[in-house]
């Protein structure tokens, strides 16, 4: 059957692992790629960014999203890392299963969240029957997807375990992530200059100290990629810092670093572009 992580396989994936290379500067920098297979190391250090208020303003608005979406508690955290989306879930009183391409990852989640069913994903096929869930919650995974092939077997996937009345939740960089003067995030690099979409990008979070890279899609990718996966996206949401919030924000004010996609599965898919009578 499908392979549930227990705390024990995970201590045991810990020391067959090792511990490898801490992709960390002597600054003690921490850096993330998206691209990379996950050591235990980047597991552990990508467990900072709870700590982080780039975090915070991504999730500010999340339970209310929930809340005027999501009919129903059973919940799957798709790409839960080392389970601080799971943990966010269950606080928002849903019932949480998670799953993630990455072993090393899931050995955190594990610890971090006992007593919640965590799988592993291989091949690209989530280990879930279709139509199990109310809630099919994407955390910073849509921009760890380096081709569009990717990003399509990934909503599709998304699409299949959904129930029909169920909902998609994705919130990921917006397109403004790579060109504006945040209080959470240094973006000043030659790689964000001219971007087209699959290009590499790169962030630096000053309040955490880590640098990602990830990769750049546009919101317009994003549209018709869902589309092609059979849903449909109903909101686009852009958390921005709010007066009163104790937090120096700059750009933040204005525009948002994130946006939050709210799709439904598409029941009546458009049968593509008609032929207009002469
Ligand atoms: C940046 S982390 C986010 C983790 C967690 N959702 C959070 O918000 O903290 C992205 C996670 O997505 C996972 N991931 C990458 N590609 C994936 C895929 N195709 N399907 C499922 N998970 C994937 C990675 O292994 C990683 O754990």
């Amino acid at each position: 059957m499908y392979k549930k992580l227990s705390p024990f396989i995970a201590s045991l994936i810990f020391s067959a692992i090792g511990i490898s290379t801490l992709h960390a500067e002597a600054n003690d920098k921490t850096i993330y790629h998206s691209h990379d297979e996950k050591s235990t190391e980047q597991a552990l250090g990508y467990s900072k960014t709870n700590q982080s208020i780039s975090r915070y303003l991504a999730y500010r608005d999340i339970p209310s999203l929930i809340t005027q979406y999501v009919h129903g508690k059973k919940t799957l955290d798709y790409g839960a890392g080392t389970g601080f989306s799971t943990q966010f879930l269950q606080e928002q009183n849903l019932d949480v299963t998670g799953v993630d391409i990455s072993n090393e990852m899931l050995a955190q989640a594990v610890s971090n969240c006992p007593n919640t069913p965590f799988y592993l994903i291989q091949n690209g096929s989530i280990p879930i029957a279709s139509e199990t869930y109310d809630l099919v919650f994407s955390s910073f995974v849509l921009f760890e997807l380096g081709s569009e092939k990717e990003i399509l077997n990934y909503l599709k996937e998304a699409r299949r375990v959904m129930k029909e009345d169920g909902v998609f939740v994705a919130v990921t960089a917006s397109q403004d992530a790579y060109s504006k003067d945040w209080f959470c995030y240094n973006i000043d690099y030659p790689e964000n200059k001219n971007l087209k979409s699959g290009n590499l990008v790169k962030a630096y979070d000053r309040q955490i100290n880590m640098e990602f890279t990830d990769y750049y899609w546009t919101e317009t990718d994003y549209l018709h990629l869902f589309q092609q996966a059979g849903l449909q996206i109903i909101g686009a949401h852009y958390p921005k810092g709010k007066e009163g919030e104790p937090y120096l924000w700059r750009d933040e004010k204005t525009n948002s670093p994130f946006v939050i996609f709210i799709a439904r599965p598409d029941i009546h898919p458009s049968l593509g572009p008609q032929e207009t009578a002469d």
